[in-house]
């Protein structure tokens, strides 16, 4: 693995040695050993060109904890702000000799075209593109689900919400159905529904209490406005009212089922503030099992070099 592009065509192998890699990571992650030289005289170039709390953070705390040296651009404060195309300011910024590049753009496909312009020796890290992919919000949600469920072999797996503009939900879809999670779900409006759904082997249902039921695992998403024109965007109270997870509902999944968030959660719209906060919410640790997932990707991408011809 030289790139992490997307999870799609991922196999199985690489998806679980990335996880079990994390899982070795976790006590670093959590700060009882405090760094591996792993990444040590590495340079780890942070790129969103696009807002992020989550991830912008926990990929500078994972490359911090593999001892590299790391570089958050300010892209507003950046020349792309004069006009500098993205292609310059990689050539540039590789000028600087960076190694890793973690790149998150509004525009599907901005890594790809990143990964084909960089030296040999530069990884590219996919940290969320468009509505294309977010693999390493993917590979934490594995990771948060194996840590809780142990198997996918018999799990059923809702995926609720606005999954047409959901980046997650494509990611998420693609990792359950290669490691062989049992059934897989996505429930929403058939507006926010894509139509590709059912080729890619997953129910759709448009009853969040139907789409739910005997649940294992909600993974709820957020409505993504800014993806969406008027026509689409339905009321927030609307929303809520018809796929809002409320702990009433939250009662037809199994008991002990888990419910998941990537974030940023809208409480009151798509997830009621009860169920945020409540004992089946693992949103939290998602988080924190972001960092040991972003410390395994960097350290086996950049222990992978292309052959330089
Ligand atoms: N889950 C996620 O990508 O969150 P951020 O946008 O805050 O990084």
């Amino acid at each position: 693995l030289i790139h992490l592009l997307s999870i799609e065509g991922l196999p199985r192998e690489i998806i679980t040695h990335i996880l079990d890699t994390a899982s070795n990571f976790v006590s670093v992650s959590d700060r009882e050993v405090k760094k591996v030289p792993m990444l040590r005289g590495k340079s780890v170039f942070n790129l969103f060109f696009e807002n992020s709390t989550r991830t912008r953070t926990t990929f500078e705390i994972a490359a911090t904890r593999l001892s590299a040296d790391v570089i958050n651009l300010d892209i507003a404060r950046s020349s792309t702000a004069k006009g500098e195309s993205l292609l310059d300011t990689i050539a540039n910024l590789s000028a600087m000799a960076a190694d890793i590049f973690v790149v998150r753009h509004s525009e599907s496909g901005a890594p790809y075209l990143i990964a084909q312009h960089v030296a040999p020796h530069v990884h590219v890290i996919n940290a969320g593109d468009g509505r294309h992919s977010h693999p390493t919000q993917g590979l934490l949600d594995m990771y948060t689900i194996r840590h809780y469920k142990k198997d996918f072999a018999n799990l059923t797996v809702a995926i609720v919400g606005d999954v047409l503009h959901s980046r997650v939900a494509r990611s998420d879809i693609h990792a359950l159905t290669t490691l062989g999670c049992a059934e897989v779900r996505v429930v929403g409006p058939q507006t926010l529904v894509p139509g590709d759904m059912r080729e890619m082997g997953v129910r759709v249902f448009h009853s969040l209490e139907e789409g739910i039921r005997g649940c294992d695992v909600i993974i709820m998403l957020r409505l993504q406005n800014e993806r969406m024109s008027g026509a689409l965007l339905p009321s927030s109270q609307e929303f809520f009212k018809r796929y809002g997870l409320t702990p009433e509902r939250l009662t037809l999944a199994k008991p002990d089922a888990i419910v998941m968030h990537p974030g940023p959660i809208n409480r009151g719209v798509e997830i009621d503030s009860a169920v945020v906060d409540g004992k089946q919410s693992v949103i939290l640790p998602q988080v924190t099992f972001g960092i040991a997932v972003r410390m395994a990707v960097m350290g086996i991408v950049a222990a992978n070099t292309r052959e330089i011809s």
